[in-house]
């Protein structure tokens, strides 16, 4: 949380991603410091999943500069029309550098839970599996977990496999996590339990670039609020200064659908 004279561990600047004739990032800057949180906002189809799937070069972007933690991942001339002329172990490495969470959890069916979170560390880093158990179980207790580790994810709650799925992404030691719409998938009572476990997370230090429609998350923890649009960053500040008082018209207009949502649920919320 909060780090105004924190380094900078994320840098994107003027970042183009294009599917074929079409453009959807426009120019994208974006700065992240240490122990930051920052929400990523904007309507469907605004570009959100595509812009963290550039950080971890799951998308190869066509030009623009992209750094973690000072090194430059990705530059202009590193992709031929989006096609990454990286080589693949490089963008593996680079790729261990973030952590993601997905709105489906991905979880492997076959494994325990204790064998999904320590499979990164064994298999692709090569890591020592006592040590990496050592952390592993440590992660399991961060996420609450202590009781599961033998069970299969199918035995466990939507709210359950998300929080193995955080803990599976740390036990990489990422430098940076990415969440996309970690809790869209979950059934209203368990997005609770997901979200203090990334407000945790949060308040541990994690650098976290998270998008989501929990606005209440956006007001709790983030540092800053990024509004997307049709590819286009159009607002970058505190989540008050964004949230309460929007001043671009299409944000205002985002924003004010929420507001009117949580209004017309009010009533109904009150009477329970
Ligand atoms: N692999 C792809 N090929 C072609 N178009 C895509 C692909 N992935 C996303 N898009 C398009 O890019 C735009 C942005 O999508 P996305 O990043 O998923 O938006 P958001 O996550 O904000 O809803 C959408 O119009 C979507 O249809
Ligand atoms: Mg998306």
């Amino acid at each position: 949380m909060s780090a105004d004279q924190g380094r900078t561990i994320l840098q994107l600047g003027g970042v183009h991603l294009s599917f074929g004739s079409r453009e959807i990032l426009c120019g994208v800057n974006l700065e992240v410091r240490e122990g930051e949180v920052v929400v990523l906002i904007g309507a469907s189809g605004s570009g959100k999943t595509s812009l963290l799937r550039c950080i971890n070069l799951l998308n190869m972007p066509r030009s623009g500069r992209i750094a973690i933690n000072d090194e430059t991942i990705f530059e202009a001339g590193l992709s031929d029309n989006g096609v990454s002329k990286i080589a693949p172990a490089e963008v593996n490495r680079i790729r261990s550098k973030t952590g993601m969470v997905f709105q489906q959890f991905n979880l492997f069916p076959h494994m325990t839970i204790l064998e999904n979170i320590m499979e990164g560390p064994v298999i692709v880093k090569k890591e020592k599996s006592s040590e990496v158990e050592m952390r592993a179980r440590a992660l399991l207790k961060q996420m609450g977990l202590v009781d599961h580790a033998s069970k299969r994810p199918a035995q466990l709650s939507g709210g359950q496999q998300q929080r193995v799925a955080i803990a599976r992404a740390l036990a990489m030691r990422p430098t940076l996590m990415l969440f996309d719409e970690p809790t869209s998938a979950l059934d209203p009572e368990l997005v609770g339990e997901v979200l203090k476990a990334m407000v945790e997370l949060a308040r541990s230090g994690m650098t976290m670039v998270v998008v989501t429609h929990e606005l209440g998350f956006a007001f709790e923890i983030a540092d800053r609020v990024v509004f997307l649009d049709r590819g286009m960053v159009i607002a970058d500040g505190p989540p008050q200064q964004l949230l309460l008082q929007p001043d671009h018209p299409r944000l205002k207009s985002f924003v004010n659908r929420f507001h009117e949502t949580a209004d017309m649920l009010r009533p109904f919320l009150e009477a329970k």
